[in-house]
């Protein structure tokens, strides 16, 4: 039986149960990370009973940097074979109105957990040989956005740390990229604070698809949907203050 395990963060809902899904279907055993045990759970036994991989849940808050620890370090100590940095969320809202507790959390979340796990499983990877590092991204990454700056700014740093990770480990066998999804049918902008924000949305399952061709190609980053790649190709064309008109426009629809 394979001793290796697949860590997937923010596997309660959306892109993350999704990614399990592909990944048990593949016969990897499953690590699911989140702060909601119930959900996991059930994530957990569905995996079991479609799949029949092994599975371990890890109720985790990754946004509080006590509370990862110990997670951080479970996962230093595991055969780690592939890595979705998934969990992530945003808030919609002027930087200066928006509570600053949701601030340092997203930080923690979306840039630091990341980096943290990253490194965790970096040195097992490169002495095996292979593995695989998906940081999950967003087309926010290619402009700044006002109305949701601190996010758009962290996705930001997930593209370049995710892109110089990927060259770093080019020659080792170990494999890591930049997923850049944009609008996507999950709970994310409920969470953001506003779920009408965006219109047509691809769904799980596309973007995991988009995930595993650009894996496959060894790409530094992938942009799901072909729309979305002409966006993200351009954004960083026009001058500044085109880009913030257009994205400020976009999120306060
Ligand atoms: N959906 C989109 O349109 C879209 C577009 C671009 C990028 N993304 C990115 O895709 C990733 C997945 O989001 P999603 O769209 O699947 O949204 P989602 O359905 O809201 O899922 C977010 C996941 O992150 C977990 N999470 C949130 N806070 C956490 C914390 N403090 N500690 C541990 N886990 C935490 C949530 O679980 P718990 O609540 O149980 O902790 C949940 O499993 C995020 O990084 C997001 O930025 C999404």
């Amino acid at each position: 039986m394979d001793s290796t395990w697949a860590v997937v963060t923010g596997a309660s809902s959306g892109l993350g149960v999704a990614f399990a899904h592909r990944l048990a279907s593949e016969g990897a055993n499953i690590v699911l990370a989140a702060r909601s045990e119930d959900r996991l759970e059930q994530v957990a036994a569905d995996l079991r009973s479609r799949h029949g991989v092994r599975t371990r849940v890890s109720p985790v808050d990754l946004s509080s940097p006590d509370g990862r620890a110990g997670f951080v370090e479970e996962v230093s100590r595991t055969p780690v074979s592939h890595l979705i940095n998934n969990a992530g969320f945003g808030t919609l809202g002027d930087f200066a109105e928006i509570d600053p507790a949701r601030v340092t959390q997203e930080l923690e979340l979306d840039v630091v957990a990341l980096t943290e796990l990253s490194r965790a499983v970096a040195p097992g990877m490169v002495s095996r040989g292979r593995g695989a590092i998906v940081n999950v991204a967003s087309t926010a990454a290619f402009q700044p956005i006002p109305g949701m700056a601190v996010y758009a700014a962290a996705k930001a740093y997930v593209l370049r740390f995710s892109c110089a990770l990927w060259d770093e480990l080019h020659a080792t066998g170990v494999r890591a990229i930049a997923l850049c999804p944009g609008p996507t049918q999950t709970s994310f902008f409920a969470n953001a604070g506003n779920s009408e924000v965006m219109g047509r949305r691809r769904t799980p399952e596309q973007v995991v698809d988009t995930a595993w061709i650009g894996l496959k190609r060894h790409r530094p980053y992938t942009v799901d949907g072909l729309g979305n790649w002409g966006l993200a190709l351009t954004a960083g064309l026009a001058p500044v203050r085109l880009q913030t008109l257009i994205s400020r426009g976009i999120v306060s629809r």
